[in-house]
């Protein structure tokens, strides 16, 4: 659904009285605030019930305004903002004055992208300032890819959701430390590893799943409420059977390569075989088996290359450990 012109007008009314929008962009759907107004940025907390020293991404409407919000933009930061902005790619920088820290969780560094979505763009356009915005969920729970799942999870608690349709990538942005000597992608995303090594001539480290190096990445986020089971594609199916056998509601993530298989479980997603489309619709599956009452998902990880390293990564999140509590 496209947003109508009074829709971003609205939106952008929204932001200046401090209020929250529920915005599109091509990964998930934001939940945004105005970044210069900390009042406003608290409430983003509040509102997804995130410990306030998880710090948020700033939303800006094109490269150039990047000196506004930063200290002091590397060489390299610049050629990255070329060529992937707009585009599902977040770079984090040395904090600029204008970046409260209650947008950056108290940090010296911001997070900052330019979002590839017709209706963000126009809504950044006529705010004319920036927009911080989490993902539009609830702490630790699947981010929304829909404006039906933002209005599900968190109904009036945001006071405008701008409906841009169903996002295009369907994973959250890739999220690059440019401050150190040598760049290091902090969270894999939209914009392959590949690509930026292709870009910057050089490998690039990604971080192991399993350690919390920074606020925001536990090991059990983006997590279903069902439990997540990971194995082997040729185990899925007898994983699955198993489990519904000892009494479970399973759902299962049918590899391509199984699509033929009959599968006796609660519910079935069979994986389109094109790993863009694949990331495009996980949170939606995950969201799915949900709501059709699943207890446990069944699913095996991709290999990791191109989008496939960051489908693994949020698979191994969902299938992490949960707090106890
Ligand atoms: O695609 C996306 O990035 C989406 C859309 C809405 O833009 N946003 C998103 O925001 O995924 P959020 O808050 O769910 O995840 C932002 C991540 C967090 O894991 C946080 O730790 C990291 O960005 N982050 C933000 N500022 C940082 C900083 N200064 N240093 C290191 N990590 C940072
Ligand atoms: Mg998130």
């Amino acid at each position: 659904m496209a947003a109508t012109t009074s829709d971003i007008e609205k939106a952008a009314g929204v932001l200046r009285a401090g209020g929250l929008v529920a915005l599109p962009t091509e990964t998930v759907y934001g939940l945004g605030a105005n970044a210069e107004d900390p009042r406003a940025v608290s409430r983003i907390f509040q509102v997804k019930g995130r410990p306030p020293s998880h710090p948020l991404i700033v939303h800006i409407a094109a490269a150039d305004q990047l000196d506004d919000w930063v200290e002091g933009v590397p060489a390299t930061a610049r050629v990255l903002a070329e060529r992937f902005w707009p585009g599902p790619l977040t770079l984090v920088l040395r904090r600029g004055r204008r970046v409260p820290l209650e947008a950056t969780g108290g940090l010296e560094t911001v997070a900052v992208r330019v979002p590839d979505h017709p209706a963000a763009l126009a809504l950044l356009s006529a705010f004319g300032g920036g927009v911080t915005a989490p993902s539009a969920n609830r702490f630790g729970s699947v981010s929304p890819t829909t404006a039906e799942h933002v209005r599900a999870e968190l109904g009036d608690a945001v006071d405008f959701v701008l409906d841009g349709g169903p996002c295009q990538v369907g994973v959250e942005s890739t999220i690059v430390d440019v401050t150190g000597e040598v760049p290091s992608i902090l969270r894999p995303g939209g914009v392959t590893r590949e690509d930026l090594e292709a870009v910057l001539g050089h490998p690039v480290a990604v971080p192991s799943t399993s350690a919390v190096r920074v606020p925001g990445q536990h090991p059990s986020h983006y997590a279903p409420r069902a439990r997540v089971v990971l194995v082997e594609p040729e185990k899925v199916v007898a994983e699955a059977e198993l489990a519904q056998e000892l009494g479970h509601r399973v759902g299962v993530f049918l590899p391509p390569s199984h699509a033929d298989a009959p599968v006796k479980a609660h519910a079935v997603v069979p994986l389109p075989r094109a790993m863009d489309a694949y990331a495009q619709g996980l949170y939606g599956f995950l969201r799915e088996l949900d709501q059709r009452g699943c207890d446990l998902i069944v699913a095996s990880l991709p290999v990791e290359e191109g989008l496939g390293l960051a489908v693994a990564n949020r698979l191994r999140r969902a299938a992490g450990p949960r707090p106890s509590a």
